[in-house]
C-alpha cells in the first residue's frame, strides 16, 4: 500500500514547492524569481504577480497583487538603462503567464489529491492529471526562465547585479518531481491491478 503511494508522496512534494512559488512577491517579498540588489543598499524582489522594494532602513514597500505588470518601468526607475518600446511590451505580455504558477499548483493539487483517493485504476486517471499538471510547470519553467533570463541579462550588461531567485529553483525541482510523479502513479496502477489478480487466482484455489 506505502509502495503504491510513493507517487502520491511526491506529488504532494511538487504541490507544495509551487504552492510557495506562487506566494512569491508582493504575497511574501522574500520569495521570488528574480533579485536584484542595488547600489544604495535596497534591493528589488521580483515575483510572479508583482514585486516588492526591500529597503534595509525603513521596511519592505510592494505593489498590488495583479496578473501582468511592468518589469521595464521599473527598471528605468531603477536608473538602469531602459529598454527598448518592443522588449518592454514583449516583458509586459510575458509576466502575464505568469499566472501559470498558480495554475500549475491548483492542476498539480487535484493530482495529489485524486492519487490520495485512488487505489487500481484510479492512478491511471492521477497519473494523467499529474502528467498535465508537469506540462503547465514545464511552461511556466520556460516563461520563467526567458522573462527573467533577459531581464538579468540586461542588467548585467548595463553594469548592475541580478540574481535568479528562490522560486524559480522550486519550479525546476518541482517540474522534476512531477515527471517522476505521473510515471511513479502510473506504475502503481499497473502493479495494484496485478497485486487483485493475483489475490483473485490464488483465492480460486
Ligand atoms: C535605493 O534606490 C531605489 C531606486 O531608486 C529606491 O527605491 C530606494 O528607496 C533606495 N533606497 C534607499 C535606502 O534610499
Amino acid at each position: 500500500m506505502l509502495a503504491l503511494h510513493f507517487g502520491t508522496v511526491l506529488l504532494f512534494a511538487a504541490t507544495g514547492l509551487l504552492i510557495v512559488a506562487s506566494i512569491s512577491a508582493p504575497t511574501v517579498a522574500k520569495i521570488d524569481l528574480l533579485h536584484v540588489p542595488l547600489s544604495n543598499g535596497s534591493a528589488v524582489n521580483f515575483g510572479s504577480l508583482g514585486f516588492c522594494v526591500l529597503k534595509s532602513a525603513d521596511g519592505t514597500s510592494c505593489t498590488h497583487t495583479g496578473v501582468a505588470y511592468r518589469i521595464a518601468n521599473e527598471i528605468s526607475s531603477l536608473g538602469i538603462e531602459p529598454f527598448s518600446g518592443a522588449e518592454a511590451s514583449t516583458l509586459h505580455g510575458l509576466t502575464g503567464g505568469l499566472i501559470l504558477h498558480q495554475i500549475a499548483a491548483g492542476i498539480a493539487g487535484i493530482a495529489f489529491l485524486l492519487a490520495v483517493c485512488s487505489h487500481r485504476i484510479g492512478f491511471l486517471f492521477a497519473s494523467a492529471v499529474a502528467l498535465l499538471a508537469f506540462l503547465f510547470s514545464l511552461a511556466i519553467l520556460v516563461i520563467d526562465f526567458v522573462t527573467f533570463g533577459s531581464v538579468r541579462h540586461h542588467i548585467r550588461d548595463n553594469g548592475g547585479r541580478a540574481e535568479y531567485g528562490n522560486a524559480i529553483w522550486m519550479v525546476l525541482a518541482a517540474t522534476i518531481i512531477l515527471l517522476f510523479a505521473s510515471v511513479a502513479t502510473c506504475f502503481a496502477c499497473i502493479t495494484g491491478r496485478r497485486r487483485t489478480r493475483t489475490r483473485k487466482t490464488a483465492a480460486t484455489y
